[in-house]
């Protein structure tokens, strides 16, 4: 099997026997590919720069150097799993950067939603390529692309390659052993590798991460109570086995305050949204209807466990005319 077009005869790889073929054939072909150099790879801890490093670190071992970037807008647990997994467990060679306060300090005060993303993406660049500078000898960057990513840019739907940003003088020849797989053959091939399975099953989480649940100007303390709150959706979920069934769940900490009371005193502070959506191709969405019990408990769990929260406020809104994320 090659490296660059999905064979048009290629089995779905649904089983544990093809992913471990799949493995193999990959392993084979990255070994050949590399030889005895060194090779670099982002790894955010989404699916597929995950499941990419494990399938590396099985070809190369210490030939692999990863960099996780943390940007402060992570969801709670994930950075401390990255190091987890591939530090401790598969023994790689990881590079972590706490640049939280870089990442929040240029967005301080910055309002407009594409100015704040462009800040995060270009950041992200930024600090990966000053950690790529500090090592010798690196000449292949690996990447996460899969085939639906191929798909979409040759049919001009999405611009493609992450590398596409990273300084001209970085001239990384492109390593990319999942690039022939479908998202749900990931998924099997990763666990199949031994990754934990909520990192393979995990939600589709935007790259601008909490960062456009906190809408506006992002400050510390709202963007604490975005990740405490969806800490405990996420628990929720899980404990009453919603957890891979609901396509997208999350919560939003809007930039305003309204009265309450707590304890006999006035309180004002922010609401959060909740928000749960289910959905095939992301165009079109419609909500997951709650049980009333699970509504209630998550109401008394979040206004009581979060700071800064006296409200708790459901969004029942399809996609269209709502996108997925508030901006
Ligand atoms: P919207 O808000 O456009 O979201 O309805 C559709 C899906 O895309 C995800 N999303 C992103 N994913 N980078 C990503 O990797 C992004 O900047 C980004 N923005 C939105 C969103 O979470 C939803 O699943």
């Amino acid at each position: 099997m090659g490296n660059d077009r999905r064979p048009d005869d290629m089995v779905r790889i649904t089983t544990a026997e093809l992913a471990d073929k799949f493995i193999e054939e990959q392993i084979k072909l990255v070994k050949e590919q590399v030889g005895d150099k060194k090779v670099l790879l982002a790894l955010s801890g989404g699916v597929d720069s995950s499941v990419v490093a494990a399938l590396l670190i099985k070809a190369i071992g210490d030939q692999l150097t990863c960099v996780h970037v943390n940007h402060g807008l992570l969801r709670k647990g994930e950075p401390e799993q990255v190091i987890e997994v591939f530090r401790d467990q598969m023994k790689a060679n990881l590079i972590y950067v706490d640049a939280t306060d870089r990442f929040l300090d240029k967005l301080a005060g910055v309002t407009d939603p594409e100015q704040k993303r462009k800040i995060i993406g270009g950041e992200f660049i930024e600090v990966f390529a000053e950690e790529a500078k500090k090592l010798d000898g690196i000449e292949f960057l690996a990447q996460g692309t899969i085939w639906p990513d191929i798909l979409e840019s040759e049919a001009g739907i999405k611009a493609h390659h992450n590398a596409g940003g990273l300084p001209d003088d970085m001239n990384f020849e492109l390593v990319e052993p999942v690039k022939i797989l479908f998202k749900d053959e990931v998924r099997v091939v990763g666990e199949r590798l031994g990754l934990p399975s909520n990192m393979v099953y995990r939600q589709p989480f935007p790259g601008p991460g909490l960062g456009v649940r906190c809408p506006g100007a992002i400050t510390r303390d709202r963007l604490e109570a975005v990740r405490e709150s969806d800490a405990i959706l996420r628990e929720e979920f899980s404990k009453n086995g919603l957890e891979g069934k609901v396509w997208q769940y999350f919560t939003v900490v809007p930039d305003f305050k309204s009265t309450g009371v707590k304890n006999g005193k006035r309180t004002f502070d922010w609401p959060c949204i909740i928000r749960a959506i289910n959905t095939t191709d992301v165009m079109e969405v419609t909500v997951e209807h709650l049980s009333n019990e699970l509504i209630d408990h998550l109401v008394n769990r979040i206004i009581s466990e979060v700071p800064g929260i006296n409200r708790v406020l459901f969004d029942y809104t399809p996609k269209p005319p709502a996108t997925v994320e508030y901006e």
